[in-house]
């Protein structure tokens, strides 16, 4: 489970954790994970913006674990930029954190489901960015994200076969961090008056759709971009 140190990636662990399952929570170091405290989870801490980073958590999560039969990514990163002052270090650390992490995470964790043999879930986080081109400075964000819902179409094909799914879920806004971090008052306020359930989600709410996700009862599901934005985008 990456970036389990806060929001949406911290709910989703501890509904994960809550219901029994084993989980290695992963973030940018350990003082980022001081909130699982003395809980019973392995925790690894890795710049997923470096490549070898993939490696290196699937193995250690592996090791500690005995196996790894979901992958659940939710780290990721907005910096807001107006549109003429994104320079090449702006684009790359979205692409890099957001978009190139997703595919060698789930490249890595697909090797380790294949040789034990027994399926699994892949599910990425991507944002309603990536179908709107995003809003207040975030088009680097946005491209990482489409980039993420496309990968997660193709890889579910590949991966079919050995009957691991691979999902997206698309939330709008989300009270967390990233929301409220970079918004001045007057553009939260105008973002969230757009969403017609009238609020932004709070982060348990995508973490009881990713539990279903990752659940046998979404088995046949695979593909998918879940829309979960109170209504802000329909489709
Ligand atoms: N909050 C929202 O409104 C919203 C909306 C749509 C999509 N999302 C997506 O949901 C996911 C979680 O968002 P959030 O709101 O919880 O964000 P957040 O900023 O609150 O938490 C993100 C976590 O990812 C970690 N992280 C960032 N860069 C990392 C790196 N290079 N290596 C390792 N860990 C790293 C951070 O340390 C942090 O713990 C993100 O992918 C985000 O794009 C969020």
């Amino acid at each position: 489970m990456t970036g389990a140190g806060r929001g949406i990636g911290a709910a989703v662990a501890r509904l994960l954790v809550d219901r029994g399952a084993a989980v290695c929570v992963v973030d940018r170091s350990m003082s980022q994970l001081e909130l699982w405290g003395n809980a019973p989870v392995a925790r690894v801490a890795e710049d997923l913006s470096a490549v070898p980073s993939a490696c290196r958590v699937v193995e250690a999560a592996e090791r500690e674990l005995g196996g790894v039969d979901v992958l659940v990514h939710a780290a990721g990163v907005l910096k807001r930029t107006p549109f003429f002052e994104v320079d090449v270090e702006n684009w790359e650390l979205h692409l890099r954190t957001n978009l190139r992490s997703t595919f060698f995470l789930a490249q890595e964790c697909a090797r380790v489901m294949r040789r034990q043999g027994t399926g699994g879930r892949i599910v990425a986080l991507a944002s309603d960015a990536w179908w709107t081109g995003g809003y207040d400075g975030s088009l680097a964000y946005a491209a990482s994200k489409g980039g993420v819902v496309t990968l997660v179409r193709g890889i579910a094909r590949e991966l079919a076969p050995l009957r691991i799914t691979v999902n997206a879920i698309v939330p709008g806004l989300v009270d967390t961090e990233m929301l409220r971090g970079q918004l001045s008052p007057v553009a939260l306020a105008r973002q969230a008056a757009a969403i017609p359930w009238q609020r932004p989600a709070d982060p348990s709410e995508i973490a009881r759709v990713v539990e279903f996700v990752v659940s046998d009862a979404a088995e046949y599901m695979t593909g998918a971009v879940f829309n979960v934005s109170g209504g802000l985008l329909t489709y």
